[in-house]
């Protein structure tokens, strides 16, 4: 008896690295439709290019609701995330439809961190307002109280999600000096917590008592606006908040509030929302407030990786194999 043909149409909604396209379109029996462009695909271009696919590679950026999935209809069988977060699939519908999910973990880890520090620093240490200085004439000499800032050496940092991003971040601030770790998340990590000596804490001790705080925990409807007025007001005034997670963690009308009023020092943001945040937005008016355009990721190695696995994420769940990184619901 002949081996069924394997034969797979699968939608990607972006032009994305080489190395997952070319993964994609050597695994054989797998015909990929794509957008093909850096721009986010169309909504109708998405309910349209998923309509009969079997699987869908996606971004953190395309949100997969009831309405691409009903227009993908029941052929779909597995969506593949390049992203670790997973707050843009609409996962009790996917559940229902008994469709996979891939997701990619890990990979990310080390560049999300090495940003999340690079954001800490660029902000307590003031260097894009710095560098802006240099350029329109305001360096006029060497003055001993121009453009001070606050150091990690002998603080207190607080970490907001302690997985493996906030693991990876700590591990990278511990040699600054930090005095101490506190952490707060959904429960207690103690035998993760060892290696920093973190302790675990409710949210608002966590506010109250750090000097450094950095949000890295997974967006979910318990994290939502977490930090908001009353996180932020019981924040120390010198203390600097880094949130390298998702947007909607904060309310951003209150942290705009907390910065303007010196409730808090300064803030780096790596994720906002809406994104892209409009360029008239209030908080790009502050001087205490550094944005970054969400490239937590964005090294070269690690998107190409992110592809990869996004790829080989797709063909396993195809196949009915077991996925490298599975989104186990
Ligand atoms: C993710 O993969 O969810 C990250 O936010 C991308 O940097």
């Amino acid at each position: 008896m002949r081996a069924a043909r394997w034969a797979m149409e699968v939608f990607v909604t972006r032009r994305i690295p080489a190395a997952g396209l070319r993964a994609l379109s050597e695994a054989g029996g797998c015909t990929v439709r794509q957008w093909d462009s850096d721009e986010p695909v169309p909504r109708a271009e998405l309910l349209a290019g998923v309509a009969g696919k079997q699987g869908l590679l996606c971004l953190l950026s395309d949100r997969i609701d009831k309405e691409v999935l009903d227009a993908a209809g029941s052929s779909l069988k597995v969506i593949s995330t390049m992203s670790v977060g997973f707050d843009h699939l609409a996962l009790h519908e996917i559940k229902k439809r008994g469709i996979r999910i891939g997701y990619t973990p890990d990979v990310l880890t080390d560049a999300t961190a090495e940003l999340s520090v690079a954001l800490l620093l660029a902000t307590c240490r003031r260097l894009p307002e710095s560098v802006e200085e240099v350029k329109n004439g305001g360096w006029t000499t060497w003055k001993p109280l121009w453009m001070c800032g606050y150091g990690l050496s002998d603080s207190i940092v607080g970490i907001i999600g302690l997985g493996r991003i906030g693991q990876a971040v700590a591990r990278r601030l511990k040699p600054f000096g930090v005095k101490k770790f506190l952490y707060a998340g959904s429960r207690p990590k103690p035998e993760i917590a060892a290696e920093f000596e973190a302790e675990f804490v409710p949210v608002t001790r966590l506010a109250e008592e750090s000097d450094f705080i950095v949000v890295t925990c997974t967006l979910t409807p318990e994290t939502e606006g977490v930090c908001n007025k009353d996180f932020f007001c019981r924040m120390k005034k010198n203390s600097v908040f880094i949130n390298t997670s998702r947007g909607a963690v904060v309310n951003q009308e209150d942290l705009y509030n907390a910065l303007v009023n010196g409730q808090i020092a300064a803030a780096g943001l790596d994720v906002t929302t809406p994104e892209p945040l409009p360029a008239d937005h209030p908080l790009l008016s502050l001087k205490n407030c550094v944005i970054l355009p969400h490239i937590g990721s964005a090294t070269y190695a690690t998107r190409n990786t992110m592809s990869v696995l996004a790829a080989n994420n797709l063909l396993a769940g195809l196949k009915g194999e077991p996925m490298p990184s599975e989104l186990l619901l």
